[in-house]
């Protein structure tokens, strides 16, 4: 048995809030882990914390005018506050723009640069000339050469989930200008991966079959192509410096700091001890991931940690697949997502819920759905009608015959006996799932312990036999709350707030897993408190409002088609023709690419008269997030037109030269929406 426990949760970008497909994928498994750990008495230390550095923050932060500092405090805080209502039980949360991380990432890249570990080459990489940049990563787009998505990123393509390179892709624009970068000799350092293949395919291949199949799957499809080099700098102004002369204007590439971010974090929490967690074999260290990090956490960090020398690996890496919404791919720039931050606000006290409806229908074998009608299934016919449901039974039976007072147990039937014994089988099964990964087996066993409660209760029926014999009514509702002080605790690390509120009604505080199991939780004659409902049903208008909220979004998911072509001048109109159109100034609130198309966008904008969709035909010159806060000029009084099924009310206005290039009519300053131009 290992001595203590380093659980990591993969650090999220902070240029968004967090929405319910990280919970699934990332941070309610690792929470289920790490307080089913600290219930056995395990020492355990739970990290997690912002990832702030990486090209999709600057390029945010770029687009809202504002510093990319300013992006990552905004969403950092928000994180942080949402991860902390959610229960979410880290012992630190920090963030990577810290000072601490910043000397420990500079001083790791210290070491192996001192120790050789690196090759420093130089190559020719894109670079634009107008903005006088390197075009790393996200700063590059072109045409995927895997799937032939015209999109793609720099460092991988969204449509088909490949990595990527940018010499890969085909036709490469600039994401800044969407100018044609040139190519610009740039030096930089790379961890030769090809130098650690032997010994991944050792540890990971040979050592390691048990890792989920997905996790081992990727390794293996990593390493059957052949490793190679991989550079770990970029040159650009955001991120943690290279600490080494000649390398001005160029950070380590976020890959390459981020996951060290787990180990300054334990430094922040831990200054005197951390090194124990880390650098002990006796420590086993479990990352808990999505599947896209699967790569960087199995492959790149732990060749990182073995050139280094002096950390000790991870023992597993339970990778989760990717939850969908309502049928869509949940998408943050298409605000097709359950934001936690708003879930808290919009359905007060229902964090065990989401919890539990997350955790019985994780992605962890392959990706799935989430569905508000599922939720509400799930609550009303689990939560509420079988462990709700048993619970109040055993309570309000103890209230009305006992005055709320333990009964003692007396003689035990051969039903009775055999009933009992199944709890430490049930409380084994759930050990066996939780410590293999297995959370949604988990949680279905825990929940088998409620229904075997109310079918016992049910063949029982205490009701009854209160008429004729208190000894017997004693017994069954003595075995009923032990039952019920036992699912506090096999429920305790899913369902904490419910579980807290449970041991409330039997007026128990501490508990410890190793009690579990036993019909001695109780005693005779313990006083318990008045009962509550431990779940309440949640009804259509709730799931109706939040549908409509989702339905809203899809709708107000807008566009105008432009269809721009290079015209000779057109006939004289008089002014009355000009004047009846309705030309305003509207801001894009949200920006989303049509599926299936490549020109056209679907914009929604506040028009200062109303919220609408317009599709727009200028994908191929404005990525989503270009426009995303832009004012621009609307024809509003367009008429109506289906474009791929999508309504779009109004046109957009661009301007269009000789060679093709289109862009939009923005006014010089910022002025209210809805402003008429004439
Ligand atoms: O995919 C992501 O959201 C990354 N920010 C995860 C980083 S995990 C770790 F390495 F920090
Ligand atoms: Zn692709």
């Amino acid at each position: 048995m290992y001595k203590r426990y380093l659980i990591t949760s993969a650090l999220p970008y902070a240029n968004g809030p967090v929405h319910i497909g990280h919970l699934a994928g990332v941070y309610i498994p690792a929470d289920i882990y790490a307080r089913y750990l600290r219930l056995r008495g395990r020492d355990v230390v739970f990290i997690g914390g912002s990832d702030e550095h990486g090209v999709p923050i600057t390029i945010k932060a770029r687009h809202l005018g504002v510093s990319p500092q300013d992006v990552v405090d905004k969403y950092h805080n928000l994180i942080k506050d949402s991860f902390e209502r959610f229960g979410i039980t880290f012992d630190i949360y920090s963030r990577t723009t810290s000072r601490i991380h910043h000397e420990t990432a500079s001083e790791f890249f210290r070491k192996l640069y001192n120790d050789g570990k690196f090759i420093e080459q130089t190559s020719e990489q894109f670079y634009d000339e107008g903005a006088g940049q390197f075009l790393a990563d996200r700063y590059i787009i072109g045409t995927c050469p895997k799937c032939g998505f015209e999109k793609a990123y720099g460092d991988q393509c969204e449509s088909c989930g490949s990595t990527l390179s940018p010499n890969e892709l085909i036709n490469p624009k600039s994401a800044i200008s969407g100018s044609i970068p040139v190519m610009r000799q740039t030096s930089h350092w790379y961890l030769p991966l090809d130098q650690y293949q032997d010994f991944l395919e050792d540890w990971i291949l040979n050592n390691h079959k048990e890792w989920k199949t997905n996790v081992y799957g990727q390794c293996k499809s990593w390493l059957d192509q052949g490793l190679q080099p991989r550079a770990v700098s970029r040159d650009l102004a955001w991120g943690v410096p290279i600490p080494v002369e000649g390398a001005e204007g160029k950070v380590l590439y976020v890959w390459f700091d981020a996951p060290i971010g787990y180990i300054s974090n334990t430094k922040e929490l831990l200054p005197d001890t951390w090194e124990m967690y880390w650098k002990d074999a006796e420590t086993k260290l479990v990352h808990f991931i999505g599947k896209d990090n699967i790569v960087f956490h199995c492959i790149v960090f732990p060749s990182m940690l073995k050139a280094h020398g002096d950390f000790i690996l991870p023992d597993n890496v339970p990778a989760n697949e990717f939850l969908n919404l309502e049928n869509d791919k949940i998408s943050t720039s298409g605000n097709w997502a359950i934001w936690l931050h708003e879930y808290l606000d919009e359905l007060p006290g229902k964090e065990d819920v989401l919890r539990y409806v997350l955790c019985a229908n994780a992605p962890e074998t392959k990706d799935n759905d989430f569905t508000w009608k599922d939720f509400q299934t799930r609550n009303n016919s689990e939560l509420v009608a079988v462990l709700g449901n048993f619970v109040n039974r055993a309570l309000i039976l103890t209230q009305k015959y006992f005055d709320g007072k333990v009964p003692e147990i007396n003689d035990l039937t051969n039903y009775d006996k055999e009933m009992i014994a199944e709890i430490p089988v049930i409380r084994q099964e759930v050990e066996n799932s939780i410590e293999t990964f297995k959370f949604r087996e988990a949680l279905k066993k825990a929940m088998d312990l409620a229904r075997l409660g109310n079918k016992y209760l049910a063949d029982t029926e205490p009701w009854k036999t209160a008429k004729t014999d208190m000894n017997r009514v004693e017994t069954i509702l003595n075995i009923a709350l032990q039952i019920s002080a036992n699912l506090s605790i096999i429920f305790d690390p899913f369902l904490p707030f419910s579980m807290k509120k449970l041991r409330r009604m039997l007026n128990i505080d501490a508990i410890e897993w190793d009690k579990l199991g036993t019909l001695s939780l109780l005693s005779g004659g313990h006083q318990l408190a008045v009962p509550e409902l431990l779940f309440d049903k949640i009804e259509d208008d709730i799931i109706d409002a939040q549908i409509n909220k989702l339905q809203v979004t899809k709708k107000s998911n807008i566009s105008v088609v432009v269809h721009p072509e290079s015209a000779p001048p057109k006939e004289t109109v008089l002014y009355d023709d000009f004047e009846k159109m309705d030309i305003r100034i509207v801001t894009v609130i949200n920006t989303e690419r049509v599926p299936k198309t490549d020109k056209l966008l679907k914009l929604t904008v506040d028009t200062g008269i109303d919220t609408r969709t317009v599709v727009s035909g200028i994908a191929e010159f404005y990525k989503p997030e270009d426009i995303t806060g832009k004012q621009v000029c609307l024809l509003v009084n367009l008429a109506p037109r289906k474009i791929k099924g999508i309504e779009s009310q109004g046109m957009i206005l661009m301007a269009k030269d000789a060679s093709g290039k289109m862009c939009l009519m923005q006014p010089s300053e910022i002025i209210n929406n809805g402003a008429e131009i004439g």
